[in-house]
């Protein structure tokens, strides 16, 4: 399962499976006990005799003490469990790498930091993370509140606008995850999505390289005269294609779109039929997203998306 908190795929996510499991079996054992006690105490006969109810009352005193003693063991070894998961949960990390996300209304910028800025990678919706090595978030958000949240790696934390957070994410395992936005923030919270993608440390050195390099050239005609539409209407407003002279970092940087498997946050797999529908009116698959629709004649559309597939 890619999209689940009790399949923890790293050391992280199953601190928290292992603290829910620890919580859940010791808080069902007592509500069983709490339960055998009432069924006990309702199947009870009344007795008239005096002696016997002074014997019973005593008795209920006693047994009231004993409750809340054991009530106060079980809360601190609860306590003492939930501050060990916390201390391993926000531990210092060994030599992560470093990647910027910002979130936006309603999809997820991600930058791997690098002290040469030629060796920085700008994607979306996107996160890639070699097996074994932490990764370090630095997060932050451009307008409302959100939440980063990949159930099998970690837990969730809020991205404030104005403010850092950060978060850890280690993976044990190679595979593809889900992460999604934790708390609404508009129109779309829901299709706010990321690919997470664990690979070994030489696939991701692989796919690291390969967002380095600068968009790949058009490749045929269509293709070409896709590129003049995308550098001569509107999207080079916001987008950015590295390469050229598209710089505009308000909507997702397009340099390696190709090579992603959703478009609009996981709103659809990416296809050269979602693309024109996408870019024609993304109001109908994404109601209130910034993207504006962009008219374009069925020419100037098919070219554009040729170009953009090609983008890998
Ligand atoms: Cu972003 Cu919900």
């Amino acid at each position: 399962m890619n999209h689940a908190a009790l399949h923890p795929a790293g050391p992280l996510a199953q601190e928290i499976a292992r603290l829910f499991w620890a919580f859940t079996s010791v808080t069902g054992i007592v509500y069983l006990i709490v339960i055998g006690i009432l069924v006990y105490a309702l199947r009870r006969r009344r007795t008239t005799d005096p002696g016997a109810q002074e014997a019973g009352a005593a008795r209920a005193l006693r047994f009231i003490g004993l409750g809340v003693g054991l009530s106060a063991v079980v809360l601190v070894v609860l306590a003492v469990n939930d501050f060990i998961g916390n201390r391993r949960l926000n531990a210092g990390q060994v030599n992560p790498i470093r990647v910027k996300v910002t979130a936006h209304q309603w999809w997820w910028e991600v930058e791997y930091v690098d002290s040469q800025p030629s060796l920085r990678v700008t994607t979306a919706n996107e996160l890639a993370l070699p097996v074994g090595r932490p990764v370090m978030l630095q997060m932050t958000s451009t307008d409302v509140i959100h939440s980063f949240w990949v159930p099998n790696l970690n837990g969730k934390k809020d991205l404030l606008p104005g403010y850092t957070t950060h978060l850890a994410l280690i993976a044990s395992q190679a595979g593809a995850y889900t992460g999604e936005c934790a708390e609404f923030c508009g129109f779309q919270h829901a299709q706010m999505r990321l690919d997470v993608a664990a690979k070994s440390p030489d696939d991701f050195a692989h796919w690291l390289d390969a967002q380095r390099s600068a968009a790949a050239e058009p490749d045929s005609d269509p293709a070409r005269h896709g590129r003049d539409v995308f550098l001569k209407t509107s999207c080079h407003l916001c987008h950015a294609i590295q390469g050229t002279e598209a710089s505009a970092r308000l909507g997702p940087d397009l340099t390696h779109l190709a090579s992603r498997a959703h478009i609009a946050a996981g709103a659809r797999p990416n296809d050269s039929a979602n693309l024109a529908a996408w870019i024609l009116d993304p109001q109908s698959i994404k109601p209130g997203t910034r993207m504006p629709s962009t008219k374009l004649s069925g020419e100037d559309l098919n070219a554009l998306v040729a170009y953009l597939r090609n983008l890998r």
